[in-house]
């Protein structure tokens, strides 16, 4: 039950993974040999596999990174950082995990800008209309989760783009917690930046994607420096290659890419409105059962959530919860979940979490409640 922190693996991602590895192995976009241009194209054409699940026939909006953590920091350096100017601002919230915080707080604390921050209620649903009053004429970019690790909130996402976009401000939207359950993509959302990683829907770990909508691909410079991204090199000028073969200096991670086309392609198969109404019933189910136990608090209980439930027992700390249940094979999360700010805020220095995903079960959720309620009575 810790989904939250990494899905486990699709067999038909270890499966296409390992045929490229033990059989199509090849460095891509450097070999004459038909083995290297084999890898080539099984490259380049998830890209448009991906391009599609954003519901885009631009595969060339898509670039492959390490990660959500890396697309955020590539659009910090690659974008961001060229454009900003003394009394700019950067907008983002409260509820981000630190990807999506830090490098806007390094960027603002480097050139000296404001990063302003948009708060929450005690229910764990963001203030949009502090939203609406951060925004101005001077914001270079909104950047915000779709769904909050932590607390599980399903931000109004359209209505939080719409804000943004009245005034023309470019949007990133972190997708890590949202990509299996929900339509998402520059387009369909309307946004500018979206993220999201592999191993957060049963892919590989080490893979992700950064899709950037067409309005600013001239806008992304190369950031980091190296082979693979230049069209020539003198001594003493570089010309690079356009978006997004100007980001990923040096070799790619090709079997991860592939990896990540096969979690793609599960995800399809089994179709995602079905996997956010399993979902969404696992989630309503443990919030049913989880408040009968006693001296439970969860937190928060924002307009919409799913998949993630944060609680905490009364005088037992997190750490304490989790150890206990893992001797009954439950894995959970206890900590700060990367999300520091959220939880001063809400006057908490940790919390246990609960997070589903398409293999858990009613039993699951049984075992679970069965557990803390041992738990209770052996702390007593
Ligand atoms: C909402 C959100 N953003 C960003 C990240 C960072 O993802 P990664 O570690 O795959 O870069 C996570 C990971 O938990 C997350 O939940």
């Amino acid at each position: 039950m810790d989904n939250a922190a990494t899905t486990q693996r699709a067999k038909s991602v270890v499966a296409a993974q390992s045929q490229f590895d033990l059989y199509e192995n090849a460095n891509i976009h450097r070999g004459i040999y038909d083995l290297s241009n084999q890898a080539t194209q099984k490259f380049e054409n998830t890209r448009t596999k991906i391009a599609q699940f954003l519901s885009s026939n631009n595969a060339n909006t898509v670039a492959f990174t390490q990660g959500t953590t890396a697309s955020i920091n590539i659009v910090a350096q690659s974008f961001l950082a060229p454009k900003l100017k003394f009394g700019d601002n950067i907008v983002t919230t409260i509820m981000e995990h630190h990807a999506n915080f830090i490098p806007w707080q390094m960027l603002a604390q480097k050139y000296q800008i404001e990063l302003r921050i948009v708060p929450m209620d005690k229910n764990g649903d963001l203030d949009l209309i502090q939203l609406k009053s951060l925004i101005d004429r001077k914001t270079q970019l909104l950047a915000v989760s779709h769904i909050s690790n932590t607390l599980g909130t399903i931000h109004p996402i359209d209505e939080i783009i719409g804000i943004a976009k009245s005034s023309e401000i470019p949007v990133l939207v972190d997708a890590a917690q949202s990509a299996c359950h929900f339509e998402i993509g520059v387009d369909p959302l309307n946004c500018d930046f979206l993220t999201f990683s592999g191993h957060k829907m049963f892919g590989p770990f080490g893979v992700g994607i950064l899709q950037v909508s067409e309005k600013y691909v001239e806008d992304m410079i190369p950031y980091n420096f190296g082979g693979g991204i230049i069209e020539n090199v003198q001594i003493k000028k570089t010309n690079f290659r356009n978006f997004p073969h100007n980001l990923d200096a040096g070799t790619p991670n090709v079997s991860g890419v592939i990896g990540l086309a096969a979690a793609l392609k599960f995800i399809s198969e089994i179709g995602k409105s079905n996997m956010e109404s399993h979902i969404n019933k696992l989630t309503l189910l443990a919030l049913d059962q989880l408040s009968q136990v006693s001296g439970i608090e969860i937190i928060g209980n924002p307009k919409k959530r799913i998949g993630i439930i944060s609680f905490n027992l009364k005088n037992i700390h997190p750490h304490d919860v989790a150890s206990f249940l893992n001797k009954d094979g439950i894995a959970l999360r206890a900590g700060t979940h990367c999300t520091q700010p959220l939880l001063s805020a809400m006057g908490l220095h940790a919390t246990a979490r609960v997070s589903f995903s398409i293999y858990n079960n009613e039993e699951d959720i049984n075992t679970l409640i069965v557990s803390l309620k041992e738990l209770m009575k052996f702390w007593s």
